[in-house]
């Protein structure tokens, strides 16, 4: 494929403002350079080339796949280059903004209802999976699910960042959705140096920190905060806890603020989930203990400007039903 070329090798620029702030060298690893402008591109590329070489579905077919956020924009963005059809079934809460543009590669869209959680009749996930179970030469990428999803982090982000930092890493900062990157990103990075702190970041009431720390899920039912992109209900098969050591997390009127301050002292608009895992930092900085010879890398999978509206001018707020997108 020809964007394979574009994919990956992201800028990793140490943030003057933060490592002030905090006393310590803090580096932004910035997503949005990818072409699909966010990290979701590594996970799309891997799914899509393991579909190709393993003849799961060949030109002319269609990939299918559950999304309302950035990994669908990544799959209609590539597929076209395949040769294939691209469905994306997107729940009813999906910005008019993602829709457009997910028609606009081609992709051709189906409304689903997430309000009872993934694994419903009405719902993305089961609707994307009945589609490819049905109908001939369709494939459901399947990105919770998918091992490709973590393999895209583990050969191209870790190794980026373990040499971007001249191996000099200490923490990362990840926020976890289908966790495909903080499972990559932990395996590689640990594979150099087990002391390397993996840290993982999601939305209050999301599952993954009692799953870390008892090994199961606490509750259910619970609605977590709204964080685009980040945050689950379930834990996927593509979450390794193996390779992470710690989730903080963070409320979503706090990751607004930290957007808006950010904003305020950088004049740069970053992501919702990337404002998480600043406000991630901030909020457990004394925990942290980093000191002057310490070199933390913040995760950005994507750019403010696909948040205008939510983050920065508050004008729209859309229902709670679209906490479950990736
Ligand atoms: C903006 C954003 N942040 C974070 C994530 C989480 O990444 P992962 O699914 O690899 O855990 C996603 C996933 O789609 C995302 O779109």
């Amino acid at each position: 494929m020809l964007i394979e070329k574009k994919i990956g090798n992201t800028p990793l620029t140490r943030c003057p403002f933060l490592s002030d702030k905090f006393r310590t060298n803090i580096y932004i690893k910035d997503e949005s350079f990818n072409p699909g402008k966010s990290s979701k591109d590594r996970a799309a590329y891997f799914m899509l080339e393991d579909a190709i070489k393993g003849n799961k579905v060949s030109p002319g077919g269609t990939i299918v796949e559950a999304s309302s956020g950035n990994t669908g924009i990544s799959i209609a963005l590539m597929a076209r280059e395949l040769g294939c059809r691209v469905k994306i079934f997107v729940s009813k809460t999906c910005s008019a903004e993602k829709r457009a543009l997910l028609e606009e590669y081609g992709a051709s869209i189906e409304i689903c209802d997430n309000s009872f959680g993934l694994h419903v009749f009405n719902s993305t996930q089961y609707q994307a999976q009945a589609y490819a179970a049905n109908n001939e030469n369709a494939y459901f990428t399947n990105q919770y699910y998918n091992s490709a999803n973590i393999k895209a982090h583990y050969r191209t982000t870790g190794p980026e960042l373990w040499e971007q930092t001249n191996q000099r890493i200490s923490h990362v900062m990840v926020g976890v959705g289908t966790g495909g990157s903080i499972s990559g990103i932990g395996r590689y990075l640990k594979e150099q140096n087990s002391a390397i702190r993996i840290i993982g970041v999601e939305p209050i009431n999301s599952v993954y920190q009692a799953y870390l720390v008892d090994g199961a899920l606490a509750h259910s039912g619970l609605v977590h905060d709204a964080i685009e992109g980040i945050g689950r209900t379930f834990i996927p098969g593509t979450f390794d806890a193996q390779v992470v050591d710690t989730i903080y997390q963070v409320d979503e009127e706090r990751t607004k603020q930290c957007a808006q301050d950010h904003r305020a002292d950088t004049n740069r608009l970053i992501g919702f989930s990337s404002a998480a895992v600043l406000a991630a930092l901030e909020q457990n900085i004394d925990e942290l203990k980093l000191s002057s010879e310490d070199h933390l890398v913040l995760y950005f999978p994507d750019h403010g400007d696909r948040y205008l509206q939510k983050l920065y001018n508050q004008t729209e707020r859309e229902d709670s039903e679209t906490f479950e997108t990736s």
